[in-house]
């Protein structure tokens, strides 16, 4: 009989040691899980911006709405106002009449401005500044844009040289992560101007 108390007595011990150790690991799993979820999100997002870096330096957007200037070795980005677009303070004059013939677009030295057959379309800033850039702008508008090939999803055509026809073959995925990365960058205050309608369209 003595045996036996002894033995349920352990048996009860070694129980409750082990009840406790379990839920003790149990509520440290609970409140580790939040913890690892909130650093899943964050990873995921700068997975996210650091993938649409990538798209923005390998899709060429800088070619076309990031500034040029005069550096020591020649034409380079102005990274300070990096895909702010064409910038306010260069005024273009009216694009010069082109002779008949195989030639056919001219571009600005800023490389932000292009007149051609559709007249003359300036790049637009790209940087989260909320009156003059995209910071206004939803993921589904931005997407929309990419997909359709029109401002918002719903407004007037983007103008060429804008790669439309490339961008409609990005996944919504992609595009997500080219906003995300977009909306990362610093806010540049910068107002593109409008386009102008080629001379015989009036
Ligand atoms: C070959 C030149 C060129 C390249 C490359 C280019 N763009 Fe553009 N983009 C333009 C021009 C020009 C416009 C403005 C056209 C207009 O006024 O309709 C424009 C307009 C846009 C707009 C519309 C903005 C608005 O306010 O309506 C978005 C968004 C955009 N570009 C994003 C991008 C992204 C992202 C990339 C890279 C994946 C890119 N562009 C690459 C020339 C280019």
């Amino acid at each position: 009989m003595r045996l036996n108390n002894f033995v349920w007595t352990t048996a009860i011990i070694a129980a409750a040691v082990i009840l406790t150790a379990v839920l003790s690991t149990a509520s440290l799993g609970a409140s580790d899980t939040g913890g690892v979820e909130g650093q899943g999100v964050a990873a995921n997002k700068s997975q996210q911006i650091a993938r649409g870096k990538y798209l923005v330096d390998i899709m060429g957007c800088h070619d076309c709405h990031t500034p040029v200037k005069m550096g020591d070795k020649g034409p380079e980005w102005d990274m300070t106002r990096a895909l702010s677009g064409h910038p306010e303070q260069v005024p273009m004059p009216p694009a010069p009449a082109l002779p008949p013939g195989p030639w056919g677009v001219t571009m600005a030295l800023t490389g932000t401005a292009f007149a051609g057959p559709w007249g003359t379309s300036f790049t637009k800033n790209l940087t989260p500044d909320k009156e003059t850039g995209l910071g206004d702008w939803t993921v589904e508008e931005f997407i929309a844009t990419m997909k359709t090939g029109r401002e918002r999803g719903k407004g007037r055509e983007v103008l060429p040289p804008m790669p439309v026809q490339n961008l409609r073959a990005l996944s919504d995925a992609d595009i997500r992560s080219l906003f995300a990365y977009l909306q990362s960058l610093p806010a540049i205050k910068n107002r593109t101007p409008q386009p102008v309608e080629p001379p015989d369209s009036k």
